[in-house]
């Protein structure tokens, strides 16, 4: 299952990068090899960022 589909990153790479200690969307993408491009994948990055109590705060754009 594709996360980003910009730059087509899967929900895999997305777990593994908050498992090695991402703790931002923009983090997790750069630890995929990415950049955000549209941000349409951002929110679902930070609900599995809060899943594991590494929620940044509310303003998805802020934490991009
Ligand atoms: S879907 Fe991730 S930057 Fe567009």
């Amino acid at each position: 299952m594709y996360i980003c589909n910009c730059n087509g990153v899967r929900a895999r790479q997305v777990e593994a990068a908050i498992e090695a200690g991402a703790a931002t969307p923009r983090a997790v993408l750069r630890a995929c090899g990415h950049e955000p491009c549209c941000g349409r994948c951002l929110p679902e990055i930070v609900e599995r960022l809060r899943s594991r109590d590494r929620a940044p705060d509310a303003d998805v754009r802020r934490t991009a």
